[in-house]
């Protein structure tokens, strides 16, 4: 992402996310602040993820494909894989709400696991961003966070 995207990415985040702001983990992000991988087709964004390093391990903000089914979501992710392997990441970890269905198979067949549940974490943070929902994805109530993670194995440079 570079700094020209930036007013773009805020805009692609508020029509997915329903605000700027994402909370993880009881934190807040504004993830066009941040840094990230966009994926477009005729100059639109139609993927985007947006993530942070913090000592040895990268968090995922966020992950939308406008164009579910062609590969856009497992690409972003395998350019977020290979840089975080590149910045000698020990993990990749994210938290994500407990209706977003697709997303926790996608993320498990990529290896992550699932290694923390937050009771009740997205009505907590619903006091901060009202604008989250009350149901998601398939008419799921949305109440908890899932915490997933990848454990990066060490970064071989090819000689
Ligand atoms: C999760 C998400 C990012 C996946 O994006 P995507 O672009 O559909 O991802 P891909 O196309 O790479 O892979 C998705 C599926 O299509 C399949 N696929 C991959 N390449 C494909 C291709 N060329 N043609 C058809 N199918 C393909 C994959 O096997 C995968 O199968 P699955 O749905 O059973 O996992 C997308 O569903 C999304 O934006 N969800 C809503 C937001 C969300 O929940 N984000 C995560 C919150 S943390």
């Amino acid at each position: 992402m570079q700094d020209s995207d930036r007013e773009e990415v805020a805009e692609f985040v508020e029509r997915h996310w329903h605000s700027r702001l994402v909370i993880s983990r009881g934190r807040s992000f504004y993830p066009h602040k941040e840094r990230g991988f966009i994926e477009r087709r005729q100059g639109m964004i139609v993927g985007l993820l947006t993530y942070r390093i913090d000592d040895d391990a990268m968090q995922l903000l966020t992950l939308n494909s406008t164009l579910e089914g062609h590969g856009i979501g497992s690409s972003l992710m395998l350019d977020a894989i290979e840089r975080a392997r590149k910045q000698k990441c020990k993990r990749i970890w994210l938290a994500t709400t407990n209706d977003t269905l697709r997303a926790i198979g996608f993320y498990q067949r990529l290896g992550f696991r699932m290694v923390e549940l937050n009771l009740g974490a997205v009505d907590e943070a619903r006091k901060v961003k009202p604008q989250i929902p009350e149901v998601g994805e398939r008419g799921v109530p949305i109440h908890d966070e899932i915490v997933m993670e990848l454990l990066l194995e060490p970064y071989l440079e090819r000689g």
